[in-house]
């Protein structure tokens, strides 16, 4: 269990998770800001699951509150070992938002990521409009640059946001967290 005291912890995915997992990801709310067009079948989520254990590039999460269980998905994608870096995801559950979950989950997976990870650079891409890009920011995470048009979803091509975090700075945050 990562806990760095803020009130979340980030489990394991085990087999709970993962079914509810597919279930937020195919949530419309969830789903307009993702980079997939299709939902997500039964068989391709189970054998994407089924990978994990094997992957040294990929490390995923479970949000939990210690009163409510489950309420979202993280993790480190795209690792690379080599550069020192990697892209993050998160997403939590569509009916517990705006209760500080993603902000805390986010703090925990940067300060693991950099902290028991070596990790030298977290970046995440984001569409434009998505109210997390402000969340971000607000964290200390940079601007890189926009990918003009990038996606086509809904019927219409949406620029992507790409943001990322050095470990300096994740060092000089104020929010920076220590592992309990
Ligand atoms: C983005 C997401 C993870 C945020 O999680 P959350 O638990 O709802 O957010 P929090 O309650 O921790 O809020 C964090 C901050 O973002 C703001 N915020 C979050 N969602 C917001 C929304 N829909 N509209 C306006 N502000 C929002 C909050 O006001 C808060 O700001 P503050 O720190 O100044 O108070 C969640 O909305 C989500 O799962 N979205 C869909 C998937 C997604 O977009 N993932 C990121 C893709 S890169």
């Amino acid at each position: 269990m990562i806990d760095f005291g803020n009130g979340i912890k980030l489990d394991t995915i085990n087999y709970p998770s993962v079914s509810i997992m597919r279930k937020w990801r195919n949530d419309f709310i969830i789903w307009k800001w993702c980079r997939q067009n299709d939902l997500i079948s039964q068989d391709s989520h189970q054998k994407w699951a089924d990978s994990l254990k094997d992957r040294n590039d990929v490390k995923m999460y479970s949000i939990k509150d210690e009163n409510y269980g489950a309420v979202g998905i993280c993790g480190l994608t795209d690792i690379d070992r080599v550069n020192q870096r990697s892209e993050f995801s998160l997403y939590i559950s569509p009916k517990s938002h705006g209760k500080g979950y993603g902000k805390a989950a986010l703090k925990t997976l940067l300060s693991h990521g950099f902290m028991n990870q070596n990790l030298n650079v977290i970046w995440g891409e984001t569409f434009e409009g998505n109210p997390a890009y402000d969340m971000f920011l607000k964290l200390g995470m940079k601007h890189e640059g926009t990918r003009r048009q990038f996606y086509f979803k809904g019927g219409k091509h949406i620029d992507a946001h790409l943001v990322s975090m050095t470990r300096q700075e994740f060092m000089e945050a104020p929010w920076k967290q220590s592992q309990v």
